[in-house]
């Protein structure tokens, strides 16, 4: 029989809450969704910036939602300043981390390889990580989606054992749907533009691993979600879930997406 999968929704909260109050508030705000229910067969985490990564942890613990990190450094400990390792993320119970972003990959010139050690120290220190790809607007004008993409895919995959691919979440981001801030119109691709991209990505790992493998993974849509085009781009299109920037800095819309996504 075929295993259950959970859909899955992350909140990248990126470089928000900007002070000790905001934070409070946000999960103050939070709990209290939570406490309304309706998302129990979902996996929600919550992936705020590394300094409130403990007080996530602490305030979360228990209430059936995960916390994850927006970056680990590939090493465990040492000269990095700056940096955070997956056993500091593993220590304070965090159990997720997003690994590839658009916005390191193309903001802090982190490259496929900087993505495949980290994806690896995650795994072996038993956290999940979210793999972000996602082609540019210009690389998608140019015709280049499915290359750009396979090549994320191969490299940021390189030599990790097919044992270790169910572990990890796929997230497919198109860079030029990703929202440039609240309230900013954007564009976001159609259903029929994230299956062939979803059926791409199980193309990508049935070549390298085989087709029972690529069954298994699970792949989300990112950009722009919010509750009008969640349906579409997350659920139309066969995806397992959304992983969601803006609309995740107010908890009520949040997890309202998440019980949307609760079958
Ligand atoms: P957005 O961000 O939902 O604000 O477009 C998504 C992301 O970058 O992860």
């Amino acid at each position: 029989m075929k295993k259950h999968k959970k859909k899955i929704i992350v909140a990248n909260i990126k470089m928000n809450l900007l002070s000790v109050l905001e934070r409070d508030n946000y999960l103050k705000s939070l709990e209290g969704e939570i406490k309304k229910g309706g998302f129990d067969d979902v996996e929600v985490i919550f992936c705020p910036p590394s300094v409130y990564l403990e007080s996530f942890s602490k305030t979360l613990k228990g209430k059936k939602v995960f916390v994850g990190a927006q970056n680990i450094h590939w090493e465990k400990k040492g000269t990095f300043t700056g940096e955070i390792s997956a056993p500091m993320v593993k220590g304070i119970n965090a159990t997720h981390v997003i690994i590839g972003h658009s916005e390191r990959r193309h903001g802090l010139g982190e490259d496929n390889e900087m993505v495949n050690r980290k994806l690896k120290a995650a795994l072996e220190e038993g956290i999940t990580p979210i793999f972000c790809f996602g082609e540019t607007r210009n690389e998608r004008d140019l015709g280049a989606t499915k290359d750009v993409i396979t090549k994320q895919i191969i490299e940021g995959l390189g030599d990790i054992s097919p044992m270790k691919l169910s572990k990890i979440i796929f997230a497919y981001e198109p860079v030029w749907a990703i929202s440039a801030g609240p309230g900013m119109p954007s564009v976001v691709p159609n259903s029929n533009e994230i299956m062939e991209l979803r059926i791409l990505v199980k193309k990508i790992i049935t070549e390298k691993y085989g087709a029972s493998r690529a069954e298994e993974i699970r792949i989300t849509y990112g950009g722009s979600v919010n509750a009008n085009i969640l349906k579409p781009t997350c659920l139309d299109s066969g995806m397992d879930g959304a992983l969601v920037g803006g609309e995740s800095l107010i908890p009520l819309k949040f997890m309202e997406l998440a019980r949307m996504l609760n079958k």
